[in-house]
């Protein structure tokens, strides 16, 4: 059998330990078996360019950061540059005669990949993504390395915020799902933790900070990058505005500091972007990746096409990729951890 495979949107912290245990998994089954590494994403499926993935190449890759095979994140075939170049995708494919293609993406490359298992490739999926929101699937591999990074900086800020007496405001990443935030802030011990799925009001962030400050003499505000405000829509504007500029933790932290610093508590932000993506898995995303990456494996050999894995009730099960397809999970109203982040920031 000859498989491709491919790692498509943002980077994230296990890629290359699922790149190891698909091709390690399939070689081992099938000592016939051909691994293609398709490079850049669905870039490469475009461009037509492929590198062999060999057992003694891909062994080591457990702990390695990024992707091998590198990836792109504004690369759809169905919209390359303004026209289709879906066509000359599915050419690669039978010039090389892949007859299987597993893609490791989040949910806009699993999008992709079900619009072409609809042309009739077949296709196994594997969801990556630090932000934790693909759809049915219960913990991506990166989150947890990407929260022990939010709980780390916090832990860090904690020491300089309490020496100089100030609130802290830590922006993490997260445009539509606030899961990083969540787990990163309650991990780190933040005093407010500010998600997209629940718009915030000013004045009682504001009251809760100088309460916070009185008590313990700093304050952590974890805030997801696409946190908004509940009230005050031309405030809001206001605060967009800056956004633009230096992101939500930025424009926030201004707003603070002018309300804060009448009492004397002055404000500083930190964003974390990048950060939270770069570098080596945790223990826990390690193994996240080898299970996923052997149970694609296992549903190509059992040409179980269509579906994506996905982790259910500490499962490995599959997903058909027209379920997940455009949908996002994002942190539901009265998760238990919403609950917890209630008693702990309050
Ligand atoms: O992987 C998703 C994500 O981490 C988002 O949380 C973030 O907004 C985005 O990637 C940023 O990615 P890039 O800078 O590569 O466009």
């Amino acid at each position: 059998m000859k498989v491709g495979v491919l790692t498509g949107g943002g980077d994230c912290p296990g890629l290359n330990a699922v790149i190891r245990a698909v091709t390690l998994a399939l070689c081992q089954a099938d000592a016939r078996t051909e691994v293609l590494g398709i490079q850049r994403g669905f870039w490469g499926l475009v461009e037509d360019r492929l590198q062999p993935l060999r057992p003694t190449a891909v062994r080591d890759l457990l702990d390695e950061g990024g992707t091998v095979l590198g990836t792109h994140n504004r690369a759809d075939p169905f919209d390359w540059q303004g026209r289709d170049a879906s066509a000359e995708a599915l050419a690669t494919v039978e010039r090389h005669g892949i007859e299987a293609l597993v893609v490791i993406g989040g949910d806009g490359s699993l999008t992709i990949a079900d619009r072409f298992a609809r042309l009739g490739l077949p296709i196994v999926g594997v969801p990556k993504t630090i932000d934790n929101d693909i759809a049915d699937n219960e913990r991506s591999f990166g989150f947890d390395s990407a929260v022990a990074v939010v709980a780390d900086a916090l832990t860090r800020l904690k020491t300089t915020a309490h020496s100089h007496g100030r609130v802290m405001v830590l922006e993490t990443m997260g445009r539509n799902a606030g899961w990083i935030a969540l787990e990163g802030g309650l991990a780190g011990g933040a005093d407010a933790i500010l998600l997209p799925e629940q718009p915030f009001h000013l004045d009682a962030l504001t009251e809760r900070l100088q309460r916070r400050v009185a008590e313990q003499g700093h304050a952590l505000v974890c805030v997801a990058e696409g946190a908004t405000l509940a009230d005050g829509a031309q405030h809001w504007q206001q605060l967009g505005g800056v956004a633009r500029l230096g992101g939500i933790g930025q424009a926030l932290t201004h707003e603070l500091d002018q309300r804060l610093g009448k009492q004397g508590t002055e404000v500083r932000a930190t964003l974390l972007g990048h950060l939270q993506r770069g570098g080596a898995p945790t223990a826990f995303d390690r193994v996240l990746s080898t299970r996923f990456g052997v149970a694609a494996a296992q549903a190509l050999r059992e040409r179980a096409f269509g579906h994506t894995i996905a982790l259910q009730g500490d499962r490995c099960v599959r997903v058909p990729l027209s379920a997940v397809a455009g949908r996002q999970r994002c942190v539901p109203p009265g998760h238990e951890l919403l609950d917890c982040a209630a008693v702990v920031c309050a």
